[in-house]
């Protein structure tokens, strides 16, 4: 409360002084950057950053449930992106006034920012000290802190630093010779030549329409919104579309491009960020790490672009503070502002398994470039906790399937279920680790999860004797009353708690090589080129991974004609062990990297095997592609799978009963039916006897009564005088006589109209249930599945590059001209499916053979189109020797590492 208070009393300030520095500085040098940024604003300029909370990393699973069969099924795996937000900072003007927050309205126990909101306008490149009053010629004299426009990240003191003698050094030595991945390309003819050609230049034809649209609408933001030709920022705003596409423009001649993305790179300001709370650490290491390091490797380390270089460490400096735990696994979401980063964390108690490992290239090749140890220390002990849980079997809290992990770990290496080390008052073990001094192995109790992901104290950690292990006391802390013990390393007294390495979350446990778990295999045999092959326990690791997915996972569909093809299925138990284990032979398209991960490996590590299963998995997707009436592969769903991956014959049947879980039931609801209606057949006769015999005794009525008129006419013609059928009394019968055929109101029967005859009102029929093949037919025809699906659960394709990717291996590691032709189908069913006025678009549904058109559009093109969908496409029609595999090597984001020579 107090801080608050406090705080507000800050900003009341800073909005006063913020006014009078606007006025004074409106013709001063800040007209030059609104002016800059103008000139880029999509139509959407005055719209204000989305106050939403960020949404959930791309690689999140949605919620699951369970099938028919017990079966897991994840409905939504999220992997698309955020709701779309007209997340344009302000053109004008440059400061937005900070909103002023209710005190009541406090967050938590932390001092936490109450809103993303109060953060005034920032854009990329924007350093606080342009917002201080130093830039402006109007003489105003402003101390340049007394301005909290915005907040910036600042270097943290470290809690658990790693002594530069325990530091894991990068290996050294000669590189290993290591099997050449690529097949040996014979000269080409002329003929194949310009056929090739022609597919390049339409190729770079499709880049430059996407790069130009985002230079047009979305410039330095992180994505242009293809359809509504705006721009959002998912990650954090510092232009993850430019800096992610770097070396696609490079690799494809683009130089002026290029050379205008390195002078917006310049300009990133990445200690800020109006958009998140939090950096998503995994996102902002492929793509913006990942982007800088590729582009910086593709100029050859040339120094005129060392720009890249250095944005590189500044970010990496940045991101090295998430590693800061008690056992050095990285906080996934770092929430960036001094407020979080200066107190002592722990690692996520439910860490993505890919999130976790999918650093390890990246910052490896920081090390190589800068000769810094500490970047790849901060990985290799991430390895290291990997490689322990790889072996470790489920009955030690392990994996059920030795080789690979489930699907999220607790990272935090706390055991809670064992007593913390301190309260063993003078055991050998608490005394032995007092002695080691060993902060590493610590762990802590009395913790409270930060919105799941990372744990942070409840109290603030201050040592009111002077004596500071933690970070100066900050204008904006918490009172005094709110100070704990601190034991002698300066921590709360209750920090410590019994070590434990990685393990999985819970008990249960889900394996795939999907959304969640991908890239952190995909990185073993990766980081063993990288390090040319000086760490073998990459080797190893990768072999056991292959191992256990061709064993466990590994499965063939139930296909028309039947392909010989692969897929990797999810494993589910319930229990953490390999008995319980349920399968849900999925199909999703970011499990397509696998194609080419097998590949690689197998290439690198001399098993051929893995080189034709390699084959199969990419030849899997090429299907998946090629059976969808839009000729794109759907991002979710599920097949039917063979008895064996050995012969397989289609069983259309089978597929029918796949697709028709109830078809027993159907056939009980059938009999019963029939049951039915032979009981209402039988009523019905009844009714129409019963109604013939009053029809007869009507029609004998009505003869008496027609007679009785008659004679009635006889005397009236005779003798003109009123009788009881005077006009109003006839009226009256007539009415009568319609009431009883209950007529509708609303006249359609009216009085104008003849009476209708009294006719037999029958009960309703039984329904007749659809037939099991009724009933499949129908599915098939609403839901346009094709043969062998059984489920479509997510029928968009989002602009993904896996199956591509495998394609292009498969090409370079093979020579078979048929891949090529593989991948120029996919293409031109893709741009005829995603082309829009000013990009790509991802598009709702792939079972349409018109998912083109505005209103099938999700209006959203993610920064991995240009970095790693369009350049594996580029890539597969240039000359082999172009990012040869036996020269480079390309991260899960496709941007390429130079491997040692
Ligand atoms: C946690 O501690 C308990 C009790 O000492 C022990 O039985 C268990 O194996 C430990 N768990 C791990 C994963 O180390
Ligand atoms: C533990 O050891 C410390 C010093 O080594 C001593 O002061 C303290 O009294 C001991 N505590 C117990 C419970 O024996």
């Amino acid at each position: 409360m107090f801080r608050l208070r406090r705080y507000r009393v800050v900003l009341v300030c800073a909005f006063m002084i913020t006014v009078l520095l606007y006025h004074v500085s409106k013709n001063s040098q800040w007209d030059h950057s609104r002016e800059i940024w103008r000139g880029n604003m999509g139509p959407d300029a005055q719209a204000r950053p989305d106050p939403r909370p960020p949404p959930p990393p791309a690689s999140d699973q949605g919620h699951k449930e369970h099938d028919a069969y017990g079966t897991e099924k994840t409905q939504d795996q999220q992997h698309g992106p955020p709701p779309p937000s007209p997340s344009v900072p302000d053109a004008e003007p440059n400061i937005r006034i900070p909103q002023l927050k209710d005190t009541d309205d406090e967050r938590g126990d932390y001092g936490l920012p109450t809103e993303p909101a109060t953060l005034p306008e920032m854009k990329p490149g924007t350093r606080h000290n342009e917002y201080s009053g130093q830039n402006n010629d109007g003489g105003v004299q402003v101390p340049p802190d007394a301005i909290p426009l915005a907040i910036h990240w600042e270097k943290p003191f470290e809690w658990f630093p790693v002594p530069e003698e325990s530091l894991i050094p990068l290996p050294t030595g000669k590189p290993k010779p290591i099997p050449s991945v690529q097949f040996s390309f014979a000269e080409e003819s002329p003929a194949a030549r310009e056929k090739r050609q022609q597919r390049l230049a339409k190729i770079k034809a499709e880049a430059q329409h996407a790069w130009a649209g985002y230079k047009k609408y979305a410039w330095t933001h992180d994505e242009l919104t293809p359809v509504t030709k705006r721009a959002k920022d998912p990650f954090c705003g510092w232009a993850a579309t430019l800096v992610d596409s770097l070396d696609t423009l490079w690799i494809m001649g683009m130089r002026d491009e290029f050379d205008d993305a390195v002078a917006a790179v310049k300009e990133i300001d990445f200690t800020t960020t109006p958009y998140r709370e939090d950096i998503p650490v995994f996102e902002t290491t492929i793509r913006y790490l990942g982007g800088l390091l590729g582009a910086y490797d593709v100029t050859g380390n040339d120094p005129q672009y060392r720009v890249l270089l250095d944005k590189a460490v500044e970010l990496a400096e940045i991101l090295m503070g998430v590693f800061d735990t008690p056992n050095r696994m990285p906080i996934l979401y770092y929430h960036w502002k001094p407020a979080f980063t200066e107190k002592p964390k722990r690692a996520s108690t439910s860490a993505g398994v890919a999130e976790l490992g999918s650093l390890s290239m990246e910052f490896t090749r920081l090390a190589q470039l800068t000769g810094q140890n500490k970047y790849y220390d901060a990985v290799a002990r991430i390895t290291d906790a990997f490689e322990d849980l790889q072996n470790r079997q489920n009955r030690e809290r392990g994996t059920a399937i030795p080789g690979i992990f489930p699907e999220h770990l607790d990272a935090s290496g706390c055991n809670r279920t064992a007593p913390p080390p301190s309260s063993l008052e003078n055991s050998s073990e608490a005394a032995r680790a007092q002695a080691n001094n060993d902060d590493l192995q610590r762990a802590p109790a009395g913790y409270e999860a930060q919105s799941a992901e990372g744990f942070i104290l409840d109290a603030d950690v201050r040592d009111n004797t002077g004596n500071h292990r933690g970070p100066q006391k900050r204008a904006d802390g918490p009172p005094d009353s709110a100070q704990t013990p601190l034991n002698a390393k300066g921590l709360p007294a209750n920090w410590d708690c019994a070590p434990q390495g990685l393990i999985g979350s819970g008990w249960g446990g889900t394996y795939s090589m999907g959304g969640n778990q991908d890239s952190t295999y995909e990185y073993f045999p990766k980081q063993y080129l990288l390090l040319g092959g000086l760490e073998p326990k990459y080797r190893t690791m990768h072999e056991k991974t292959v191992e256990a997915v061709d064993r466990h996972l590994l499965f063939r569909p139930m296909a028309e004609g039947d392909p010989d093809i692969l897929f990797s299925a999810k494993a589910y138990t319930s229990d953490g062990t390999l008995d319980k284990m349920v399968y849900e032979y999925e199909v999703t398209h970011l499990t397509c990297f696998l194609g080419g991960m097998f590949g690689l490996g197998g290439k690198i590590f001399d098993r051929p095997k893995d080189v034709e299963i390699g084959k199969k998995l990419a030849d899997g997707c090429v299907w998946a592609y090629e059976i969808m009436p839009a000729g794109v592969m759907p991002e979710f769903s599920h097949v039917l799978p063979c008895k064996t991956r050995d012969g397989c014959h289609y069983d259309q049947e089978a597929w029918y009963t796949a697709l028709d879980p109830l078809a027993e039931r159907r056939e009980a609801d059938m009999a019963e039916y029939y049951t039915q209606l032979a009981e209402w057949k039988e009523r019905v006769e009844e009714l129409k006897r019963e109604h013939a015999l009053q029809k007869q005794a009507d029609e004998r009525a009505r003869q008496d009564d027609s007679q009785r008129q008659a004679a009635a006419e006889t005397v009236r013609t005779s003798v003109p005088t009123e009788s009881e059928d005077s006009p109003g009394a006839l009226k009256e019968k007539i009415k009568r006589f319609q009431d009883s055929f209950d007529l509708d109101s609303d006249g359609t029967s009216g009085p104008n109209q003849q009476p209708i005859s009294n006719e037999l009102v029958l009960p309703p029929a039984p329904v007749k249930p659809s037939t099991h093949q009724e009933y499949v037919g129908q599915r098939i025809k609403n839901e346009h599945i094709p043969p062998g699906f059984v489920t479509l659960n997510d029928k968009r394709y989002i602009l993904r590059p896996e199956a591509i990717e495998s394609v292009w291996y498969m090409y370079r590691i093979t020579g078979d001209p048929s891949w090529q032709e593989k991948g120029w189908r996919m293409f031109e069913a893709i741009i005829t499916a995603t082309k829009t006025e000013a990009g790509h678009s991802a598009i709702r549904d792939v079972t349409t053979d018109d998912p083109g058109n505005d209103r099938a559009m999700e209006d959203s093109m993610e920064s991995f189109w240009l970095a790693e969908t369009l350049k594996y496409f580029y890539l597969l029609f240039e000359t082999p020797d172009v990012i040869s595999l036996d020269e480079w090597v390309l991260n899960t984001e496709a941007h390429p590492f130079r491997r040692p020579t």
